[in-house]
């Protein structure tokens, strides 16, 4: 073989490569397994051995794995909500005052830069550690100890006499800025290297990447020694943990201000990615009576740096038909570069936004993008329109040709501005948009069946309907483009694995209009089993059964009407049952049924000193306690606050013999 055709070979093997590096590290989405990615690196090397003018070829990377043990964190690893300005800072102090009932007293917050990486969580007992855990989907993640251990400064023993016998430490695994450069050929940026490289099967290859690691947190702590986080981070920089230098103590919001537009301004010169400032409730008590909403804590934000912008143009102006069958529109515009992503298209929300901002096809437009969210038109430059141009005609119809409507607002008794098509399954669009949702992280969580693959398996009409799912005949995969035999197998058992749901999580799945993750809860709470909602689904007085739902705290009348018109329309009664038919609910538990208000139900009226509604629910469902938003005979207690309590409640309480108690009865109860 010639030079030039030796030189050929080895690079469309290098390609080869690349591509299945690629496909591993920044989509985790293998296609090969890993003998035949064994194969193919040892063909490289091999030529490189042999023909020694070959310009060698930095390889980083090992054959991909889906072998980590699974474990079940000690306390789940949530996320943050986000500040993009001011405005949303602002609302964020104001709520914690709201909920604490501070009423503007000020809350010290301790302020750190928000890494952008990958997170870890690191186990030590009596001071040795013994379990490092990816976060996984938050509530279970992987066992990647052993990659963990060859990061430099984790420390794997604490030699100190103070350390509780239970230590969790939750951290940010990174790759700096400058050692990101040398390996940048094989990952499309430093984030999705440090996942890559912390999910190495073998741990010798984790080693060969310089990690680094900032420690911002914690999981349990048995005893619990710490006051606050400023207090915590000072402790576990002296047992040796790497802490980041910038954070800092912020006591109002000018202080939240001056810390935010600092750090921002270091941004660039800092050798590690951020995008934004993280503030938490310093008091840890405090954090404490705040608690978390489903995915969040309420005592912490994580406030973005400000939104990039770009100039760009308008090619078209499309719309989209989401799954609850709202039409949103959508500017197809020439691509540009914000803040380091290629942005082609941006959201027009509604027609009332189009009409505003007078946007038409062809115009010349300013527009941002602040963190994941979609970017947004920002202005028009009118100055640049073409004389020709016309006003954007709003279509009337769906993609799939039928009529939309628009709602009158329950609360505004307005037309809504977000018109929708109403043909639920019917329409193709919307339908595709639910089994989207119901393949989702929080909903089955079917790894391998992404929004992509929806679209390409609806295509290929394997999938119409949920239960076909199940039934996915997977011999038409094979010769697809983008499927292989790992890909295949791992699908098959992703599927199955989603099979069993708990109940919760189903009534979510399912995708009723005003059912979001709380709600579903509450209905599960509710219904309590997949059988007693089957009943509900087959019976022929579904809305005397729904009025009994007005009780549950948090479901008004919007929710009752929308479960029952989801519910009376035929389509979707037979997709729920046919889905139920294929899955493994597991029936509801709630969170504390023991506790001292273990299963007790209970009603507030009147507002309590020191402590906001919302706070008094959180104690009450906390110790075992339903909180309901009625009064039947169902209920044990009715607790009366000082401030202004329903006097019409407190009769109809005491005709039905139900247990009043005071706000001092109430207290005194939870603290015995
Ligand atoms: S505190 C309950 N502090 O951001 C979550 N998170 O969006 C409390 N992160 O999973 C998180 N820097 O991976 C916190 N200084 C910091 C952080 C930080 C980066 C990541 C972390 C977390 C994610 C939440």
């Amino acid at each position: 073989m010639e030079k030039k055709d030796i030189i050929k070979k080895y690079n469309q093997k290098i390609k080869i490569l690349k591509k299945h590096n690629k496909l591993y590290f920044s989509n985790d989405k293998p296609q090969i397994s890993d003998s035949e990615y064994d194969k193919i690196k040892k063909e490289i090397l091999n030529l490189e051995k042999k023909y020694k003018f070959l310009k060698k070829n930095n390889l980083v990377g090992s054959p991909p794995s889906n072998k980590f043990t699974k474990v079940k964190h000690l306390v789940p690893m949530l996320s943050l909500s986000n500040a993009f300005d001011h405005q949303d800072m602002g609302d964020f102090l104001k709520k914690i005052n709201n909920y604490l009932k501070f009423e503007n007293k000020k809350i010290e917050l301790f302020s750190e830069p928000k890494i952008d990486g990958i997170s870890a969580s690191l186990i030590y007992k009596n001071g040795s550690l013994i379990k490092g855990l990816s976060r996984g989907d938050g509530s279970i993640g992987e066992d990647i100890l052993e990659n963990l251990k060859t990061i430099n400064n984790i420390p794997q023993k604490i030699l100190a006499n103070d350390v509780p016998n239970i230590l969790e430490i939750r951290c940010e695994v990174y790759i700096g800025k400058k050692d990101f450069e040398s390996i940048k050929d094989n990952f499309s940026n430093p984030r999705n290297a440090a996942g890559g490289s912390l999910r190495q099967k073998n741990p010798q290859e984790t080693a060969k990447i310089p990690l680094k690691y900032f420690a911002y947190g914690f999981g349990l702590i048995e005893p619990m020694i710490f006051k606050t986080q400023s207090e915590f981070l000072e402790k576990i920089c002296n047992w040796n943990f790497i802490t980041n230098p910038l954070s800092k103590i912020t006591k109002n919001f000018s202080e939240i201000e001056t810390q935010h537009k600092k750090i921002d301004q270091l941004r660039s010169s800092l050798d590690y990615d951020i995008d934004g400032v993280v503030y938490k409730v310093n008091d840890l008590d405090l954090q404490k009576r705040l608690g978390n909403t489903s995915n969040s804590p309420r005592w912490a934000i994580a406030y973005k740096f400000s939104a990039e912008k770009a100039i760009t143009k308008i090619k078209d102006i499309i719309i989209q038909v989401g799954r609850t069958g709202a039409i949103t529109p959508v500017a197809k515009v020439e691509p540009v570069t914000v803040g380091g992503v290629v942005v082609s298209n941006a959201t027009l929300h509604n027609e009332e936004e189009i009409q505003r901002k007078d946007i038409r096809v062809g115009d010349t437009i300013n527009i941002q993008r602040a963190g994941d969210v979609i970017p947004q038109v920002v202005s028009v430059d009118k100055s640049k329109r073409d004389k020709n141009s016309k006003k954007f005609k709003f279509p009337t119809k769906c993609l799939c040709g039928s009529e939309t409507k628009k709602e009158i607002s329950k609360s505004t008794k307005k037309l809504d501005a977000v018109s929708r098509c109403t043909k639920g399954y019917a329409c193709e669009y919307i339908a595709k948009e639910k089994l989207k949702h119901l393949v989702s992280k929080e909903a089955l969580n079917i790894d391998g069946l992404g929004k992509k693959v929806i679209d390409q398996f609806w295509k290929l009409n394997l999938i119409r309907e949920p239960s076909d799912i199940f039934k996915i005949d997977y011999n038409k995969l094979n010769d697809l483009e983008g499927w292989g035999e790992l890909s295949i197998k791992n699908l098959k058992k992703s599927v199955n694995n989603s099979r069993k749901i708990s109940f919760d999580r189903f009534i979510f799945s399912i995708g009723i209009r005003h059912f979001g993750q709380e709600n579903a809860k509450i209905l599960a709470s509710f219904f309590t089993s997949i059988n007693k909602l089957k009943n509900f689904i087959n019976s022929n007085n579904k809305k005397e059964i729904l009025n009994n739902l007005i009780q549950l705290d948090g479901i008004g009348d919007t929710q009752i009407i929308s479960m029952n018109n989801f519910f009376l329309n035929e389509t979707n009664k037979r997709i729920t049952l046919d889905l139920i038919n294929e899955l493994r609910i597991t029936d509801y538990k709630s969170k504390t049924v023991s506790g001292l208000l273990a299963n007790k139900k209970i009603m507030f009226t009147g507002g309590f000193s020191n402590m906001s509604r919302s706070e008094i629910k959180f104690i009450a469902e906390n110790n075992g306690g339903k909180v309901l938003g009625s009064i039947s005979k169902k209920l044990d207690y009715l607790i009366v606050g000082n401030s202004k309590p329903t006097k019409r409640k407190i009769d109809q309480a005491r005709s039905l013999n139900i247990k009043i108690l005071s706000e001092e009865d109430w207290k005194k109860i939870l603290n015995n």
